[in-house]
């Protein structure tokens, strides 16, 4: 990946497009049972390397989930973790937590759990002596990077955390150091939709609780 020596202009309709694909990406768990090119994720590791990090750490690990025994020992995790989830809603949220599908574990073909190296000493500690959190925080930038890198190649993306961390960490058989940031599932979405499904299945609506902008 080069630097260009002329920065490229992103015209009203780039800009236009930009907005849809962020109006677009869904947290998706309704997978087609068919294969991703390697090709298509390889752009897309690619691509995610630049994404913004404290300190330039990059402390991203990626581990993609490919045995059979370990994906199911992950989906097993899920459903425990799923029904102790379901015992903490009563009555009608109860109700409507059962009927949520809430991973794709089940279909999706690439399974990717990203960690957050915590002994990387990339970055020099910059920032991270104030505020130790921003490296995971710069995990999360980065999954939001690939989350939206990959709408834009027509994939989904649906972000797994009801899942024991520990138990999850124990399964991939990672360095101790390494901290679970999320289990995510890619593939081929089954549908596509202009709104997120918890609101189209009535479980919590989108508000403007944080389009307030205080001022000090
Ligand atoms: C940190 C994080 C964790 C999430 N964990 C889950 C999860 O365990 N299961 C799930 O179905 N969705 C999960 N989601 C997806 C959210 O439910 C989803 O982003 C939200 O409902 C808005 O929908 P949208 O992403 O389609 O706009 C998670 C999202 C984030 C950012």
């Amino acid at each position: 990946m080069t630097t260009r020596a002329d920065p490229p202009m992103f015209d009203a309709a780039f800009q236009a497009k930009l907005a849809l694909l962020i109006a677009w990406r869904r947290d998706v768990r309704r997978f087609r049972d068919e294969a991703v090119p390697q090709a298509m994720l390889d752009h897309l590791l690619d691509l995610v390397q630049l994404s913004p990090s404290v300190g330039n750490s990059q402390p991203w690990r990626i581990v993609s989930v490919t045995q059979k025994a370990r994906r199911a020992a992950i989906r097993a995790n899920f459903e425990q973790a799923n029904a102790a989830a379901l015992q903490s809603y009563q009555g009608e949220r109860a109700a409507l937590y059962a009927r949520l599908k809430l991973s794709g574990l089940d279909i999706a073909p690439v399974h990717w759990a990203i960690f957050c190296d915590h002994a990387t000493r990339q970055g020099q500690g910059l920032g991270t002596a104030t505020m130790p959190e921003m490296l995971d925080a710069s995990v999360s930038g980065m999954i939001a990077t690939l989350w939206l890198a990959a709408r834009a190649q027509g994939l989904g993306l649906g972000w797994v955390s009801i899942l024991d961390p520990r138990a999850a960490t124990a399964t991939l058989d990672v360095p101790s150091d390494w901290k679970l940031i999320a289990y995510l599932c890619i593939g081929w979405p089954q549908e596509e939709h202009a709104d997120p499904e918890l609101v189209r299945f009535r479980w919590q609506n989108r508000t403007l609780a944080g389009r307030q902008v205080l001022e000090r």
